[in-house]
């Protein structure tokens, strides 16, 4: 399987980049990013300009498409500009994908993503989710994680004071509230990507853990 990647540079993303290349039903992977990504015989990691995307469809040719892109509202700077990154980005990166034939695309959302939603981030997540979903793939995977637990090089303090406190409660907390550790999310979003179950199959936060 040729396998397309975007967001390889993230914490989710570099996982989902570890397990392909060490996977042998993988041939090869493109990851598109915006720095350089260690090099590897079977890795292609053009780095592009996300505000004016390649059109060519032989740029985005692939079997199968994991995408874990994403910003925060804070790195941002406004809502303007994280929705253009979180659902621009990945919708046109789709529809790009598509065109370049690929059958399946697996897309890391986030819990709660709804488009009518009265959180603003829920609601890019679900208009995102929505958009790719209407670009008719054989086959699209929502991935819904809650809080991603996992080492950063930026401090995000909010998100690293609930994932140690989702840490120690976690023996009394159900599984749908427990944060989801990145490699584990990596692992099924690998996984999906050689599902060939056809349709939409929504991914929750529960079966994460
Ligand atoms: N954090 C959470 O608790 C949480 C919870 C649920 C869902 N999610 C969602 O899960 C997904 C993956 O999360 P993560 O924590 O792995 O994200 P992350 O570590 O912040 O990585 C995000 C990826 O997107 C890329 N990216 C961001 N802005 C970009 C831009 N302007 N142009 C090109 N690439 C850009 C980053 O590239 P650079 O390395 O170049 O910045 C990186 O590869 C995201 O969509 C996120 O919204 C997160």
């Amino acid at each position: 399987m040729h396998l397309l990647l975007l967001g390889a540079s993230g914490l989710v993303g570099s996982h989902v980049l570890k397990l392909a290349l060490a996977d042998p039903r993988v041939t090869s992977v493109t990851a598109p990013t915006r720095r350089p990504l260690p090099q590897h015989p079977r890795l292609s990691a053009p780095i592009l300009d996300f505000d004016n995307l390649p059109q060519d469809p032989a740029v985005w040719a692939a079997d199968a498409v994991i995408c874990a892109l994403g910003t925060t509202l804070k790195v941002a700077g406004s809502r303007e500009r994280f929705y253009r990154i979180d659902h621009d980005y990945t919708v046109e990166i789709a529809r790009l994908a598509k065109a370049g034939g690929a059958k399946s695309f697996v897309l890391n959302s986030a819990k709660g993503a709804d488009v009518k939603s009265a959180i603003f981030y829920s609601r890019v997540k679900g208009e995102t989710e929505k958009d790719v979903v209407a670009l008719g793939f054989e086959r699209t995977v929502l991935v819904r994680p809650g809080l991603i637990d996992g080492p950063r090089p930026e401090p995000r303090p909010a998100e690293q004071f609930f994932g140690s406190l989702l840490r120690l409660l976690k023996p009394v907390l159900p599984r749908s509230l427990q944060a989801n550790r990145p490699e584990t999310i990596a692992r099924v979003m690998l996984d999906q990507a050689f599902s060939t179950v056809p349709g939409v199959t929504d991914i929750s936060s529960d079966a994460l853990v």
